[in-house]
């Protein structure tokens, strides 16, 4: 099994991508952070909760990471993608207070894991860059960083340029990438091509979910469509880099060194990958980007995984 510790701001499709994870028979999720972004920290928190709650798996610990970014500008959420509370028409029915300050809980896990895990950050990058500035030799140890996250010469999101989770907090998705020897990017390039259907999302059957999988899967739809009238379905842009810890094959990587734009203007957040063909690099953190996925598989395996697991 692959053990991962993820990073997230569930958020819709950071809570499609958590369902996947542990329905995954492949992947063992030791731990959970998080984050502002698509809701306030607070949320996210109370979300994972109550997700693990409907899972049967509160063993898992939940940990909060960051409740702004590096630069300490208050967050801009995403309510009208995400919904008030991050699970777009949904309030968790229990839903009073679960914050606990508890971060420094994670250093024994960290320590624990270093040879055997694989971090996978699903939103802003505030946290991992607080915990490159404190440990660096220690988040150096780990295998592999997977990261949604970028877009390279094509169109962002939430500028014309940049995606939302540099854009967030680009100072600390700068930290990361000249910290981190082993990333891998999964950017809007991929993730705003695959799709999940009212079709497709008829067919997942997640026991325990069910009451807030097609709620939130249809305020996504909704959006999605407010901004292009004739999609059919929504991208799930968290779930790709957790379908990729098991599928490596399906994906095209290419090594490129990549810069972040930290300055605010226009270009905030826009991310650059030096793909001129140099015969020797210069000497900074090469990072593998993936540049392409074939879906062919996609619908199939997610049905297979997802609905195996309510068996
Ligand atoms: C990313 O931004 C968030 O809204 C999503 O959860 C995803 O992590 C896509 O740009
Ligand atoms: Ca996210």
């Amino acid at each position: 099994k692959k053990k991962i510790l993820i990073f997230c701001d569930p958020g819709i499709d950071d809570t499609i991508a958590l369902i996947y994870a542990f329905s995954n028979p492949e992947l063992e999720v030791v731990g959970i952070v998080a984050d502002y972004g698509n809701t306030s920290r607070r949320f996210a928190v109370r979300n994972v909760q109550y997700l693990l709650e409907l899972l049967g798996r509160t063993d898992v610990p939940v940990f909060s990471g960051a409740e702004r970014a590096l630069n300490g500008e208050d967050p801009v959420l995403q309510p009208t993608i995400h919904g008030d509370y991050g699970l777009g028409p949904f309030t968790p029915p229990n839903s009073e207070d679960r914050l606990k300050e508890n971060f420094y809980e994670i250093i024994p896990l960290l320590i624990k894991h270093k040879s055997d895990l694989t971090i996978v950050t699903l939103g802003r990058l505030s946290t991992l860059a607080t915990l490159f500035l404190l440990y660096p030799n220690l988040m150096r140890a780990f295998n592999d960083y997977y990261v949604m996250g970028g877009a390279f010469f094509v169109p962002g999101n939430v500028t014309p340029v940049a995606e939302a989770n540099i854009y967030g907090d680009p100072i600390a998705a700068h930290v990361v990438m000249k910290s981190a020897k082993n990333v891998t990017l999964f950017p809007l390039n991929i993730t705003d091509h695959i799709f999940i259907t009212p079709e497709l999302a008829k067919q997942l059957d997640v026991p325990g979910c069910g009451d807030i999988l097609y709620p939130i899967l249809d305020f996504y739809y909704e959006f999605y469509k407010t901004q292009i009238p004739d999609i059919e379905g929504s991208p799930v842009h968290d779930l790709i880099p957790m379908i990729a810890l098991t599928n490596s094959d399906w994906f095209t990587y290419q090594n490129y060194l990549i810069y972040v734009q930290e300055q605010a203007g226009n270009a905030r957040g826009l991310t650059i990958a030096d793909m001129r063909p140099y015969e020797t690099l210069p000497p900074a953190p090469i990072h593998r980007v993936a540049t392409k996925m074939n879906d062919s598989h996609f619908e199939e395996h997610l049905i297979e995984i997802i609905t195996k697991a309510s068996r």
